[in-house]
């Protein structure tokens, strides 16, 4: 009997629309409210320094690793793992896991900003956006730990994003997300172009533009600039928590990868770099309007976005459609962004449980909707945010990419082999620098990053937070992750035998020996051509 997954595994119908959608997966929240207050927090121009060189060594190569492992063996997260080692497995799940948490805030301030898109229109915000944003809006209640009390506009703004998402992913990935991206993309590039021009146009523009570029070099020496710079760069990029190898895994055979890496890493940081131009513009206004330095206007994440920019509409002219445009780009980027989150996830309960893809997108896209309404249509909402934001990135993220690279290389010794087959398939060829990076380099950073960023929260509670708020959203989310990977991999795979067809088909493309980048270090090509399906034998 034809089972779902006996079908090929689903495609994108060209590789530009791959790009659209990695675009667009990387182009998110994180570079609208997040890269310009990091930016300026680390040091204003002098970041960008320790910025590209966290990109060049560890976002671009470890995006590289993401195509190559999804490609090759063609594959969710945990299949991908698990037929690269059986054992393996686990680590695809964690990936899923921090997937699922991160999705389910990110769907939270998404409907925000839709809510704030339309409020733009008559300024709802008032004379004070920041007690209207706290108070009002999302009726914080900071200290308590789970709150029943739900905020009805928030809720019913919430449920609309997830229908939204469940229907893009039930469409699949070519008619649905493929699709999606084609149209949002160059919409949201539209769209920020003109955001970013309006702010370059508002008296004291400059003085924003010059606390954003003057650079402060002595950052440099500031080993949490660097940890800062990376952070951002795996965050921004969508690297290592299963995205980028999700989408991977739906290239046809013969795909560009490296030339598809570079154009997606150089379009995610001029996105990145050009809001931070938009944003300090708009900052250096709102000084000059209140007299001021940026430095006292320039507030961090959420506050940025939903208290410093109404502010700004509110004094400048025609801000309501400053701020349609500014929430209406933060929606549509947000919106691109979690469609691939929702994805890691959907992927590979479709893939595990061997699910039609409409069962798998309705039923894991209504089960995590019922758990971020949940947690996130009520008033507790910002300080669980807050903490779930703080522990899936800082120790979430780092800590799955170093495991990765640690699993990958320094047990399995597998690297070249991704290396190679980078290399068969791509136009720009990755070298042995490409090794010392994800091996080398990015050992270390994460390494350096992981520990300092385990100090920092044992030793002090995070924010001040109630240790009742930091165990259940913070550690016991952490926990929660790691037993979940753990309880999904001893699970049985079904169907998996009928993946893909039967072994070359299309499953991965033998390394070209002709074209090695390297002499590689342990590597057979005809061993570990159908390495795939060895590991369901
Ligand atoms: N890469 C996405 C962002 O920047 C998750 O928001």
């Amino acid at each position: 009997m034809a089972t779902p997954n006996s079908e090929r595994r689903e495609v994108f119908s060209t590789r530009f629309v791959f790009i659209l959608a990695a675009i667009s997966s990387a182009v998110g929240l994180g570079n609208i409210w997040r890269f310009p207050y990091v930016a300026y927090d680390n040091g204003g121009g002098a970041f960008l320094v320790p910025y590209l060189v966290a990109l060049l060594t560890a976002g671009i190569p470890l995006l590289f690793l993401d195509f190559a492992i999804g490609h090759r063996y063609r594959g969710s997260a945990p299949l991908a793992f698990r037929r690269i080692k059986g054992w393996a497995e686990p680590v695809g799940w964690i990936q899923v896991g921090i997937s699922f948490f991160i999705t389910i805030y990110y769907a939270a301030i998404i409907s925000w900003a839709g809510l704030y898109t339309v409020k733009s229109f008559n300024k709802a915000w008032g004379d004070n956006p920041g007690d209207y944003f706290g108070e009002t809006f999302l009726q914080a209640d900071t200290s308590a730990t789970v709150s029943t009390h739900i905020v009805p506009q928030i809720a019913i703004a919430l449920a609309l994003v997830w229908v939204v998402a469940i229907i893009v992913l039930a469409a699949g990935v070519d008619e649905g997300i493929g699709k999606t991206a084609k149209i949002f993309m160059p919409l949201l590039t539209v769209l920020f172009i003109i955001v970013v021009i309006q702010a370059l146009f508002l008296p004291g523009a400059a003085k924003g533009l010059n606390a954003f570029f003057t650079p402060d070099w002595s950052a440099l020496s500031d080993p949490t600039v660097w940890i800062a710079a990376y952070g951002q760069i795996f965050f921004s990029l969508s690297v290592c928590f299963g995205i980028m190898l999700t989408y991977s895994s739906y290239l046809k055979p013969r795909t560009n990868l490296t030339g598809t890496g570079l154009v997606t890493g150089f379009a995610n940081s001029s996105f990145e770099v050009l809001a931070g131009i938009g944003v300090f513009a708009a900052l250096g206004f709102m000084a000059t309007q209140q007299g001021v330095e940026v430095s006292e206007v320039a507030k961090s994440g959420i506050g940025l976005a939903f208290i410093a920019f109404p502010t700004i509409i509110n004094e400048m002219p025609l801000g309501p459609v400053f701020g349609t445009l500014f929430f209406g780009s933060l929606t549509i980027a947000g919106f691109t962004s979690l469609f691939s989150l929702l994805e890691v996830v959907v992927s590979a309960f479709k893939d595990k449980l061997n699910l039609p893809r409409k069962t798998a997108a309705v039923g894991i896209g209504v089960f995590m909707a019922l758990i971020s309404l949940g947690l996130f249509s009520t008033t507790s909402a910002l300080s669980t945010l807050d903490i779930m934001d703080k522990f899936t990135n800082n120790i979430g993220i780092v800590g799955i990419a170093l495991i990765s690279v640690i699993v990958i290389d320094w047990i399995l010794r597998r690297i070249d082999e991704f290396g190679l087959h980078l290399n068969a398939v791509s136009s720009f060829r990755v070298r042995t620098i490409w090794r010392i990076c994800v091996v080398n380099v990015s050992t270390i950073v994460l390494g350096f990053t992981l520990v300092q960023e385990l100090i920092n929260l044992i030793k002090e509670p995070y924010e001040g937070y109630s240790s009742s708020q930091l165990i259940l959203f913070g550690w016991g989310v952490l926990a929660l992750i790691a037993a979940f990977a753990f309880m999904m991999s001893v699970i049985p795979w079904r169907g998996i035998s009928r993946i893909d067809g039967p072994p070359g088909s299309d499953f991965g493309v033998e390394p070209d020996p002709e074209r090695p980048y390297h002499r590689p270090r342990k590597f057979n090509p005809d061993r570990e051509r159908h390495a795939g399906f060895a590991a369901e034998q």
